[in-house]
């Protein structure tokens, strides 16, 4: 085989047969993973992306058709086997129908295997190195660049696609890096507005007192240092859309200039007397909780209301571990192409590294999942694949402590709630050695808010569990 080596993921049931042919598969070149369930198999294809699944068409509970759908659909250009046995052959015509690339009956010589896997792969790459299939990937799973196949990441692609074509104001709320800027700039590329400009505004970036100006512009002498008339962003934004960011750092008294450019589509420039117009879609976006500002009197009631007529909340990225495979691909994808010099293959993560990717806890969401990458693929100089050491310290530590872990119960089961008390206080803890004993911080970690953290605390030291002491 040339290349880099092919990934195969082998199912089977009888665990002799699946040695044998494991070890087979290996002689030739081949990177083997084995399952010895369908449930399992499902399970490794949602943290790897393996070129080739050869599956058992008959397994105990989700069977090899099943296997070959699930595995299609995570990655529309995995190549799946079925082997039948004697009398089936009926059902592997169906797991074709279904997407299998061909079957072989058992039993079977290792070289009608290895024929069956040469042919496919080289319809594979005659099909000019998938670029239809992964344009389906792209068109399935992705809008205008934002990927994800999580039921959240589906819903947002189709209020996009029902809302960028509009007018309306739009609200996009999200943690740090969760993707608020490049789900503007979507909004913007699918609106009519689309040869007008995206103009982005960071209303945090900017001192409060320049800020005004920065917005709807000045005429000559408004103030020291106004040497000329110079146009806002507003009015750069005409026709096209502007993006606000940060919305909710801006002063009441801008606050209610910005309502007004909203309800009148008017305003004027700083130290002129004369209004303008301009025709401007409003996108804003905040990772505060706007909605709580308004209780607590830092945010107008009307502009939140004017401004959150369509909202768009981006779910943190540790809410949506099953996006991780398919960001990671599309981020390796993107890196593996700017690389100078360029790699011998295409880059992948190990099995272990992509286990470890997915338990984090990611506060800085997808913004640091891709920077993550970035200095892994650094590190992992003429290799092609990712392994955990290239991975940051906090990654490969915290993988067995953030996210909910598949539990075992043990067969003669468990006290529920000492069980989630053991799991609370583990978490705490790890949160605040992280933060060093920085409360504010852990709660953050945790997604909690200050007070819950330290009421969990106070709890658990009742229940006689140590806390953190600094
Ligand atoms: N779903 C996604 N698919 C692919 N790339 C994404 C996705 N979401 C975010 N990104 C990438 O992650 C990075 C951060 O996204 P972006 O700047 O839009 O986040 P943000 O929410 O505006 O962050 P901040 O609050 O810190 O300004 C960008 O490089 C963006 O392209
Ligand atoms: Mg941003």
């Amino acid at each position: 085989m040339s290349e880099t080596p092919k990934h195969v993921l082998l199912v089977e049931d009888e665990p002799l047969l699946r040695e044998a042919v494991a070890e087979q598969l290996m002689d030739h070149g081949f990177q083997v993973e084995q399952a010895a369930t369908g449930e399992e198999a499902l399970d490794r294809l949602a943290e790897f992306a393996f070129d080739i699944v050869i599956t058992d068409l008959r397994l105990p509970g989700i069977d090899g058709r099943k296997v070959i759908e699930g595995a299609r659909e995570l990655f529309p250009d995995i190549i799946g086997i079925v082997v039948t046995g004697y009398g089936t052959v009926k059902d592997a015509v169906e797991a074709i129908k279904g997407g299998a690339a061909d079957f072989i009956t058992k039993p079977f010589q290792f070289d009608e295997l290895l024929h069956v896997l040469t042919v496919a792969l080289e319809q594979r790459r005659l099909r000019s190195e998938n670029a239809y299939l992964r344009s389906q990937l792209e068109e399935r799973y992705r809008f205008e660049g934002i990927v994800g196949r999580s039921a959240s990441m589906r819903d947002l692609f189709q209020l996009l696609e029902t809302v960028a074509p509009t007018n309306s104001t739009i609200l996009v709320t999200g943690e740090t890096g969760t993707g608020k800027e490049l789900v503007a700039k979507a909004i913007h590329h699918n609106s009519a507005r689309r040869s007008h400009r995206f103009v982005a505004l960071n209303c945090s970036a900017i001192p409060e007192t320049l800020l005004e100006a920065e917005l709807f512009g000045h005429v000559r002498g408004a103030f020291t240092g106004a040497v000329g008339t110079r146009m806002g962003r507003l009015e750069q934004a005409h026709k096209g859309t502007l993006f606000l960011d940060e919305v909710g750092t801006m002063s009441m008294a801008l606050q209610m200039k910005l309502l007004r450019v909203l309800q009148e589509r008017e305003f004027e420039r700083v130290g002129d007397v004369h209004s303008m117009k301009v025709d401007v879609r409003v996108i804003a976006a905040t990772n505060s909780d706007l909605s709580r500002m308004v209780a607590g009197g830092a945010f107008r009631e009307d502009l939140f209301y004017r401004l959150n007529v369509i909202p768009v909340h981006l779910p943190p990225l540790r809410e949506r571990k099953e996006d991780i495979p398919l960001l990671v691909h599309h981020f390796l994808q993107k890196l593996g192409q700017e690389l100078l010099p360029p790699k011998p293959g295409p880059l992948s993560v190990s099995q272990e590294g992509m286990r470890r990717l997915m338990s984090y806890g990611w506060p800085g969401n997808i913004r640091q999942l891709e920077n993550t990458l970035e200095r892994a693929v650094a590190l992992s100089g003429a290799r092609t694949q990712i392994e955990l050491s290239d991975l940051p310290q906090e990654i490969q530590a915290a993988a067995e402590i953030a996210g909910p872990a598949p539990f075992l119960l043990p067969d003669e089961g468990c006290d529920f709630d000492e069980f989630i008390t053991t799991v609370e206080h583990d978490l705490i803890l790890r949160s605040l050695e992280k933060t060093k004993g920085n409360k504010g911080q852990a709660a953050k970690l945790l997604n909690l808010k200050r007070t819950t953290l330290v009421e969990k605390l106070k709890r658990l030291e009742a229940r006689g569990k140590s806390v953190w002491r600094q």
